[in-house]
């Protein structure tokens, strides 16, 4: 089974970013984390990350013959891209939205998700532990 797993704007910046919030851990070694986690060693997990919407968006439409499984941390896209909404829909992916800081308790503009309707699942504040409850959404429900 394929998952792809997307992570939008500023999240390469991990590690560096806001430590106290989104952990000491770069993208890169959270990637290999993920990799190596006994629930991913029968899986086939492409990553991409873009700070850039329309990147993103074609990023999807590229996989959307191949792949139908998605773990998604939009970034800040989660809180208004309505393009990256329709793509996820519009590609008929299953995708779980995953942000490792728990965004109902932070800014008010950050608890509204445009990406939620169109998600299985929406998992947050689990740090990077989040990504792996979201490939086990994604595996509970195939
Ligand atoms: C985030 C939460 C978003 O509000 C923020 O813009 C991010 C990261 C998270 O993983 O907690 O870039 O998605």
């Amino acid at each position: 089974m394929k998952i792809i797993i997307v992570n939008g704007p500023n999240l390469n910046l991990l590690g560096e970013r806001e430590p106290e919030i989104y952990g000491s851990d770069t993208l890169d070694e959270i990637n290999d984390w993920i990799k190596n986690h006994d629930i991913c060693q029968n899986l086939d997990l492409e990553f991409f990350q873009s700070n850039s919407e329309g990147a993103i968006i074609d990023f999807l439409h590229s996989k959307r013959k191949e792949v139908n499984h998605l773990v998604i941390n939009p970034g800040a896209l989660t809180h208004y891209s309505y393009a990256l909404r329709d793509a996820i829909a519009g590609t008929n992916m299953k995708a779980v939205e995953i942000h490792l800081s728990d965004i109902h308790n932070r800014e008010n503009f950050r608890k509204i998700s445009v990406i939620k309707s169109v998600c299985l699942a929406q998992v947050v504040g689990e740090g990077k532990q989040g990504y792996i409850t979201a490939i086990k959404h994604i595996l509970e429900t195939k």
